[in-house]
């Protein structure tokens, strides 16, 4: 059994990524969820676990981390995500509440009481990044750090940045350079294993679990329709997929750095195939096969919709 934490700003992707982990409980567990400040507020990203849990019903710690980077101001992204930062579904009230640590200390508490634990972050890596420095003796018990973030060539919030990286560029930094083996899922792979608009269609009517994902996956799909696509990415659930079926996937070892500034250019993963001195060269993932990919999400909402009835 692989036993994580996710660090999370949901987010549609993330909820995804989530309810795939929750579906597949034979392999993967999760030991907490950390939110983040970054697609939303920190406490509209907290809420939205929070509500994620009571309709999943299911009760994982969760652990409020930073409400902004590093050093840059915070810079939600509404357009993307919605004012709630998970629109397109309506979310219950709840009584459940955050737990009363701090998402670094909460995972230092984690990472000491288990062997190995693996975490997987898909929004910006401000928690990950003080968890590491803070607690460098506690590296060697983590597994690998599975990110959803950067890429080789692409950008989506600037020409050559992704997201979660270029909000928060330092953090990443210290990430990619702290010894932690790192996995990368850019937005190469993800957009190479993007799911069509027409299998988006086939949620519809299948259970309450599939009908939430197709409420979140029609919101979510506005940014591919506006530039003109027939799929989207589930950016974040490509950590999830990596840790069930790496055999999906084409990768590549390779050196990343992370550019803090230029106005194209922040917040950049500088990838190089050649690499000097002693850096961790992380395992960066390149492609999908898609279908494969696709069906494991099918899978995993079907199995809560079997859990929900
Ligand atoms: C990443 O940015 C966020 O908007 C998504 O949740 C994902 O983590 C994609 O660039
Ligand atoms: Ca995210």
């Amino acid at each position: 059994m692989r036993k994580i934490i996710i660090d999370t700003d949901p987010g549609h992707d993330d909820a995804i990524a989530i309810m795939t982990a929750l579906a597949n409980n034979d392999q993967i567990e999760i030991l907490g969820i950390t939110t983040v400040a970054g697609n939303q507020t920190l406490d509209k990203v907290t809420d939205n676990i929070l509500r994620l849990e009571e309709v999943l019903n299911v009760d994982i710690p969760v652990a409020r981390g930073f409400d902004r980077p590093l050093v840059k101001p915070l810079d939600v992204q509404p357009q993307a995500h919605g004012e709630s930062g998970i629109d397109g579904y309506d979310f219950p009230e709840t009584d459940k509440k955050a737990i009363d640590m701090h998402a670094v200390e909460f995972m230092k508490e984690t990472v000491e009481k288990e062997d190995k634990i693996t975490l997987v972050a898909i929004g910006p890596l401000t928690n990950v990044a003080v968890f590491l420095r803070m607690y460098p003796h506690l590296i060697s018990k983590i597994d690998s750090v599975v990110i959803m973030g950067g890429s080789v060539y692409a950008g989506n919030i600037l020409r050559r940045a992704e997201f979660n990286i270029y909000h928060d560029p330092e953090a990443a930094k210290i990430v990619f350079g702290s010894g932690a083996k790192v996995v990368m899922c850019g937005l190469e792979v993800c957009y190479s294993a993007s799911i069509l608009f027409t299998e988006i269609e086939e949620f519809k009517g299948q259970g309450k679990i599939s009908d939430m994902f197709y409420g979140l996956m029609k919101f979510y799909s506005g940014y591919a329709i506006r530039k003109g696509w027939d799929r989207t990415a589930i950016f974040d659930a490509t950590t999830i997929i990596w840790l069930l079926h790496p055999e999906y996937f084409e990768v590549k070892e390779m050196a990343v750095d992370v550019e803090l500034n230029g106005k194209h250019t922040q917040g950049m993963t500088v990838c190089d195939e050649v690499w000097h001195g002693d850096i961790v060269p992380a395992t960066v993932l390149l492609s999908a096969d898609r279908e494969k990919y696709v069906q494991v999400i099918r899978d995993a909402i079907h199995t809560l919709d079997e859990r929900a009835a």
